[in-house]
């Protein structure tokens, strides 16, 4: 294909742009205040701030590009989405969860810090994704503000990723069969993904009718990731994932890897990349980005 390097640079661009516009978005909203609050402010700093791949900001800039969406526009939409990501992960860390002590490579924030803050750093990620959603510089528009926070809230909530973390908690348990691991994934791990088109989506105007091939590529990828993401946990490296690996089989959890295995799991998700990409067959090359995203969702090794 004569792309492939294109869409190499075209990805490693994106990603690096995306990661220094996103840190530098997160340091201007959430300055430190010298009050008893410094602790609680540097927590969701030091959880936002560095380290994460930032998939799903540039998802939703890269969707927006394609609309003609003003930058900011997009950036404080990635912003929120990656609040509630990085809440979940703070969450996800917990001893009540999966007590990991290892995220991006340092100390999880319940150990940089303490349980009590690394809940109540959640919790202000949390509330703070929708404040920055609220808030006319996101969009002049109000319909468009809100048609964005009910999309992340619908995502986050019982029907999006806190669902899917339930029964992923019940999945350590129970003997799930591959529909069931399915939407499993598809609310822990897919519902943050496709909202962040959606979120693009919606900053572009398109009318949900011409959504539909947007939403067939972000439920394949979804999928892809979540598969990926379960690979590495099998047979990953810890030091190249930044977090601990091995963890899913120790909690005897069902995943697409226990219930397929590792090879059949593998070509799984490279068919739902394929599979994503003929999605955006009516885009020419303004869909680029998004295709080099969907390649390296099976591709990553973090
Ligand atoms: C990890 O997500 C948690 C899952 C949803 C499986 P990412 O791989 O996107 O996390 P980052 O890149 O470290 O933020
Ligand atoms: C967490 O899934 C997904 C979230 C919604 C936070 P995992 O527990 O598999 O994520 P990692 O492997 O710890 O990153
Ligand atoms: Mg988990
Ligand atoms: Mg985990
Ligand atoms: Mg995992």
């Amino acid at each position: 294909m004569s792309g492939v390097h294109v869409n190499d640079s075209l990805l490693a661009e994106g990603l690096s742009r995306i990661a220094e516009e996103i840190d530098g978005a997160f340091d201007a909203l959430l300055p430190v205040p010298e009050d008893a609050r410094a602790r609680l402010i540097e927590a969701m700093r030091y959880a936002a701030i560095g380290g994460g791949k930032r998939l799903r900001p540039l998802l939703v800039a890269g969707v927006a590009e394609m609309y003609g969406v003003q930058r900011e526009a997009a950036i404080r939409a990635g912003v929120a989405i990656e609040a509630i990501h990085a809440y979940s992960l703070i969450h996800d860390d917990l001893p009540c969860m999966d007590d990991d002590a290892v995220r991006h490579g340092k100390p999880t924030v319940h150990l940089a810090f303490d349980q009590a803050t690394a809940v109540l750093a959640g919790d202000s990620l949390h509330a703070f994704a929708f404040e920055v959603l609220a808030d006319p510089a996101t969009s002049a528009d109000p319909f468009t503000r809100v048609e964005l926070i009910q999309t992340l809230g619908h995502a986050s909530g019982a029907q999006g990723m806190a669902g899917g973390q339930m029964m992923d908690l019940v999945a350590e348990t129970t003997q799930f069969d591959l529909h069931t691991v399915t939407r499993l994934q598809q609310l822990k791990t897919g519902a943050l993904l496709g909202a962040a088109v959606e979120m693009g989506a919606i900053l572009g105007r398109v009318m949900p009718e011409g959504r539909t091939h947007l939403r067939g590529y972000a439920r394949d990828i979804g999928l892809a990731f979540q598969i990926a993401d379960d690979l590495i946990d099998h047979e990953g490296d810890a030091a190249l994932a930044g977090k601990a690996v091995g963890k899913d089989a120790a909690a005897g959890k069902q995943t697409f890897v226990s219930l397929l295995g590792a090879e059949r799991a593998r070509e799984q998700a490279r068919m739902l990349v394929d599979q994503a990409i003929a999605h955006l067959a009516q885009h020419g090359r303004e869909a680029d980005l998004l295709r080099a995203i969907a390649r390296y969702i099976v591709e990553r090794d973090h």
